[in-house]
């Protein structure tokens, strides 16, 4: 029968690999978890609503990203193509606002966009991410970017980039949409591309994100929004700023990051490597101070990001592989269930090993001791049976002795 194979930019994660992702959420738990975040575990399908409305009709996720389908009752469902749209619904719908003054969540998993398959671009694709809701202080950017910079450097993840930009608020961006589109006008069918030359109507931020080489040429000389800034806006980014300095934090402004997403306010940001081709990006977030409010929440700011771990996985150093305590080796099939049951009260010591599970000969169950990368191998045979002891093998040395199976625990651990 064929062998059905699994869905194009989709991976199964093994091991080894699959151990860097662990590394990832563990170091994730233990670094967030000094600021005081916790997890939270949300569900991967919601409606498909909450995305057009969070993320922005005019996005490339919402246009033609999204794994969208009608469930059984016809109701139109989407797999998350990213968190914060279902962190914040979360946060609505439980009314965690009126627990805590501010809420600090975190969450890992996979996420889906359905966009072309390349080195670092998965259509599903894993997140880390962190947000952190309730206060509007810009000291909170700052620890939040603090945060993850710690977070990366102790994974052990160096040559990384973070760009800074400010994207204003519903107060100063009017003014910037309108300089942008009067900026556009002047560009006719031909000079942007065809997306763009729709966006540069519905969202013309958008036509500042495209990756288009004509696009990125014409909006070389566009309007920035750093002159359009309204008051508030720029002491809010000069604070982030001077946090940052004040902390010798190495950062560039990049004035056209203008993220993917249309719900961030302020101070954006994003952190890239040149060691991973093409897609670059390894972690992005920002404010996002309207989004509680536009999902049925009160006015109430937040800020968060997300890391992508594939690509994090990527620029990880390898992790030390972990090699088991013993193998147990049985000669002869009267000892193949004292062997398990001699490995049973190891392990629940909190040592890790292996016993033979079928009588093969002695050599082939060394050569399997080997494999296993064992420290020690514990042979047991009639004799040791008879005896209460064990032949213990130094796998590294190659000394053999023979010791009490009572003797054991206190012999391997040393
Ligand atoms: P984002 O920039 O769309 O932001 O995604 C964050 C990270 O996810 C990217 O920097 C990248 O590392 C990874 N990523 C995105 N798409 C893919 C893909 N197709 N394959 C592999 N990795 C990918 C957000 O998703 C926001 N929700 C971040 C945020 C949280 N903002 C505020 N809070």
């Amino acid at each position: 029968m064929d062998a059905i194979q699994k869905i194009k930019g989709f991976a199964d994660i093994l091991p080894p690999e699959s151990g860097a992702f662990v590394r990832l959420e563990n170091q994730a738990r233990r670094i967030f978890g000094l600021y005081g975040y916790k997890e939270a575990r949300l569900p991967i399908l919601e409606r498909t609503e909450l995305f057009a409305r969070s993320i922005g009709e005019e996005t490339d996720v919402v246009q033609k990203e999204m794994y969208t389908f009608p469930d059984r009752k016809g109701r139109s469902l989407t797999m998350r193509p990213e968190a914060t749209a279902g962190v914040v619904r979360a946060y609505v719908e439980n009314g965690l606002h009126a627990r805590e003054e501010l809420t600090k969540l975190f969450c890992a998993g996979p996420m889906f966009r359905y966009e072309r398959p390349q080195k670092g671009r998965m259509r599903q694709f894993h997140q880390i991410n962190v947000e952190a809701l309730g206060s509007s202080s810009p000291l909170l950017d700052a620890e939040v970017i603090f945060m993850l910079a710690q977070f990366l450097t102790e994974l052990g993840i160096a040559d990384l980039n973070f760009e800074l930009n400010s994207l204003g608020c519903p107060e100063c961006r009017p003014a910037y949409l309108a300089a942008l589109n009067e900026y556009f006008r002047g560009f006719d069918a031909g000079s942007l591309c065809e997306d763009c030359m729709r966006r540069k109507l519905t969202n013309p931020l958008r036509v500042l994100d495209c990756k288009a080489p004509g696009c990125r040429e014409l909006t070389r000389t566009a309007p920035l929004i750093a002159d359009y800034q309204c008051p508030a806006c720029r002491e809010h980014f000069d604070a982030v700023r001077g946090l940052l300095d004040a902390d010798g934090f190495a950062y560039t402004i990049n004035p056209r990051l203008v993220r993917g997403l249309d719900y961030y306010t302020r101070t954006t940001f994003e952190v890239t490597s040149g060691k991973i081709g093409a897609q670059s990006a390894v972690a992005g977030g920002g404010r996002y101070d309207g989004l509680v409010k536009a999902l049925g929440g009160p006015d109430l700011p937040a800020i968060g990001f997300a890391c992508g771990m594939e690509r994090l996985a990527m620029l990880m150093p390898d992790g030390e592989p972990q090699a088991p305590d013993f193998f147990l080796a049985a000669m002869g099939e009267a000892s193949l269930n004292s062997g398990l049951l001699l490995t049973q009260r190891l392990r629940r010591e909190g040592f890790c090993g292996e016993c033979a599970l079928a009588g093969k000969s002695a050599k082939s169950q060394m050569r399997q001791a080997a494999k296993s990368g064992a420290r020690f191998c514990l042979i047991v045979g009639d004799a040791e049976l008879e005896a209460g002891t064990a032949q213990v093998k130094n796998m590294v040395t190659g000394v053999q002795e023979s010791v009490g199976q009572a003797d054991l625990t206190q012999y391997l651990r040393k």
